[in-house]
């Protein structure tokens, strides 16, 4: 007689006793937990959240004791504040004055720089003085959030048992699901029998277990209906078992690696995010099913993922509350009616504690953003090239890490993202292949695109600059080489022409959001508010999504987390703690010139158009031409290659750039380009004129 067996044929004192004979879960539903199906009623998701992430980062590296107030500095603000120093009053954003004033044995320790005319990143001292010649380095901070990532995975068995999302740099979501199933079925060998009757809807025995031991975790109170005194269900076994894992990992991380996060442990990741800031730091918080009502209603629905934003205001205004308790009153029909069906319906769900959204193993860094924000705004290109010129060195120091050097990942695109006044303009180039991608194959590329912005006028002043690369696709193995990153010059031209045009129309439209900022939920979507991870993650625009950034003051939702992995920049806006409007913007917008008496009256003469111009505008002006040259001899060049471009052996392959993969032909073998990149091909000659000469 198998236990399952001993279980149906308990004998009747337990029901006597209250107690219920069978469970309320399946044999079926058990199974889907192997499977990590998200509808499982037994699923179980965990988040890990590191403690002030960055602050621990500093102290571990400068081996602080834990228990020194210690807080990171960003020129004159703080980023990163320790627990210690957090019980001083001190806070992210405080100025470091007021700071010291709380806390006067406070230790601050300014961010890695990088900085103009410097090779590398490197932490410097008096750095939080060079504002205008450098912009912060978090590489340190990634190194360790790897290091944090492999010490979560070792901690777990292996894939496909093991599904771990990286959220952000500092956090993870862990799918414990099938995890816990084989220890069920270990620790509960009667869960292994088939069902009754071998029918999978029959429902499992009750677990044999009456008291459950939380150890040292924080556990929420259960809804009004419940009591402890009901004996558990196997939900409650799954997110006890969740939650031994969860403190396995914590204090792996802990051992290894002198960290200490938080944790939260429910059905969902929605519960999990809430979970593990609840209590902090290094503690975690168990949200049992029979708890998630009881523990939502005391949020503000603002702090759930997707109603930070816009959302959540028009939720807020459409309602005039921000409490879920208060929105739990609304009828489905009502939400519906305010917010549309499925923005209605997800609420409705959301706000009872309802995710369904998959733990995405995706580890791969899709994009890569460096960008500074001028106060004052900078005027010229050379101003701008220098920049560029640190935006690549952070970039491309990114890209070795991500294998660039092995042939292991490549991006096929860059962009650049330019802010004059209210303006925000983005444009893109194909990254010339053929050859090993270099900080000069990037800067190049990215001097040509801020010519473009030049040529288009109205470039200055520039308030933020960014530089992102994305699009990145797997190297090519065996004897395709490197070769299958190649875009001839011509169809690097047309992609080039092509992405012009588009970037003239979007510029124009300030309002007008790039297609990845178009958001939709997985859970059947509410257009027109939610991004998923996964939408902003892959995609060709995935990167685009991040000109949103420039609008984020305090990118803390889970919408912003990317930047945190991919991104390294909106620190500089957050830190400052000025708004995003440059003085230009504050001024006068674009459209609108400057009044007539305002102008300067001083002018000088353009030789080459024959002219008077302003003399504030000879900057821009001169930029103008140098441009225009550019341009001229681009065209020039793509002429030349044209005549070149014969390959008569060549034949078509789906080429690697520029999305729209398989659409455009790429020659191949015979003699092209393909391969060591430099048979010096009118191609890669071509491309090497692009470039503008050291800026
Ligand atoms: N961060 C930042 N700017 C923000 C938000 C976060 O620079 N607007 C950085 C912080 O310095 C932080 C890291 O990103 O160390 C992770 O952020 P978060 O988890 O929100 O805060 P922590 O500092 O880790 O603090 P907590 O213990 O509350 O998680
Ligand atoms: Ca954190
Ligand atoms: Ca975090």
């Amino acid at each position: 007689m198998s236990s399952s067996q001993s279980f149906l044929e308990s004998p009747p004192h337990s029901q006597a006793s209250g107690r219920r004979r069978r469970s309320r879960f399946t044999h079926k539903q058990l199974h889907q937990l192997a499977q990590s199906t998200p509808h499982s009623p037994l699923r179980c998701i965990a988040h890990i959240d590191l403690d002030a992430f960055y602050a621990q980062c500093e102290g571990v590296r400068l081996g602080i004791p834990p228990e020194t107030p210690l807080a990171v500095q960003q020129w004159q603000g703080l980023i990163a504040v320790n627990y210690p120093a957090r019980a001083f009053g001190i806070t992210r954003f405080l100025p470091l004055s007021e700071a010291y004033e709380k806390c006067p044995e406070l230790v601050c320790q300014h961010v890695a720089t990088w900085k103009e005319g410097e090779d590398s990143w490197a932490y410097r001292e008096g750095a939080a003085k060079d504002i205008a010649t450098s912009k912060v380095c978090l590489d340190p901070y990634r190194t360790e959030s790897r290091k944090i990532l492999a010490c979560i995975k070792d901690a777990l068995p292996p894939a496909p048992i093991q599904r771990v999302e990286k959220a952000s740099i500092d956090e993870v979501f862990l799918d414990l699901s099938a995890q816990i199933h084989a220890i069920l079925l270990e620790r509960y060998p009667e869960l292994n029998g088939p069902p009754p009757y071998d029918d999978p809807t029959e429902n499992l025995p009750m677990p044999p277990t009456t008291a459950l031991d939380w150890a040292t975790d924080a556990l929420v109170d259960l809804d009004g209906a419940e009591t402890e005194d009901d004996d558990p269900d196997w939900d409650d076994i799954a997110t006890l078992i969740g939650s031994e894992i969860v403190r396995d990992i914590r204090a792996a991380v802990y051992a290894k690696l002198k960290y200490t996060c938080s944790g939260g442990i429910s059905k969902n990741k929605m519960l999990a995010k809430l979970g593990s800031g609840h209590k902090k730091p290094n503690a975690q918080t168990v949200i049992r099913n029979r708890a998630v009502q009881q523990f939502l209603s005391g949020f503000k629905f603002t702090k759930i993922r997707n109603l930070g934003g816009k959302l959540g205001d028009e939720v807020v205004t459409r309602f005039a509350t921000d409490s879920i308790s208060d929105l739990l009153t609304v009828s489905l029909d009502h939400l519906k009616k305010a917010l549309g069906d499925e923005t209605g319906s997800w609420l409705h769900s959301t706000i009872r504690g309802e995710d369904y959204s998959e733990v995405n193993p995706r580890t791969q860094i899709k994009s890569m953003l460096s960008a500074k924000s001028f106060r004052p705004a900078i005027n010229t290109f050379e101003q701008a090239s220098r920049w560029l010129r640190i935006f690549v060195a952070d970039i491309f120091s990114r890209c070795v890490e991500e294998g660039v050097l092995e042939n292991k990942r490549r991006p096929r695109t860059i962009n650049i993202h330019h802010r004059q006044g209210q303006q925000t303009r983005s444009k893109q180039v194909p990254i010339p292949g053929g050859k090993q991608l270099s900080e000069e194959l990037l800067f190049d590329s990215a001097k040509n695109l801020m010519a473009q912005v030049v040529v288009d006028g109205r470039a200055w002043p520039c308030s933020n600059l960014s530089l992102s690369v994305g699009g990145f696709e797997e190297g090519v193995s065996g004897n395709m080489g490197i070769g299958g990153f190649l875009v001839r010059g011509t169809q690097a031209r047309s992609l080039l022409e092509s992405e012009r045009e588009r970037s003239h129309g979007e510029g124009e439209d300030d309002h007008e959001r790039p297609p990845a900022k178009r958001r939709k939920v997985d859970t059947g979507g509410i257009k027109g508010f939610l991004v998923t991870k996964e939408e902003s993650s892959k995609g060709e625009n995935g990167d685009q999504e991040h000109d949103g950034l420039f609008e984020a003051r305090e990118p803390i939702h889970d919408d912003d987390n990317d930047y945190y992995e991919d991104m390294n920049n909106f620190d500089e806006d957050t830190a400052t703690g000025e708004t995003n409007l440059s003085p230009a913007g504050q001024r006068s917008p674009l459209s609108t010139p400057l009044p007539k008496h305002q102008q300067s009256l001083d002018s000088y003469f353009c030789t080459r158009c024959k002219s008077d111009i302003p003399l504030t505008e000879q900057a821009e002006h001169e930029d103008f031409h140098y441009a225009k040259d550019l341009a001229k001899q681009l065209q020039e060049e793509e002429r030349d290659s044209t005549a070149r471009t014969s390959a008569p052996k060549a034949k078509a392959t789906p080429q690697a750039s520029g999305g729209g993969k398989g659409k455009r032909g790429r020659p191949v073998g015979g003699g092209g380009p393909a391969g060591s990149g430099k048979t010096g091909t009118g191609t890669e000659k071509g491309q090497r004129r692009l470039a503008f000469g050291k800026g």
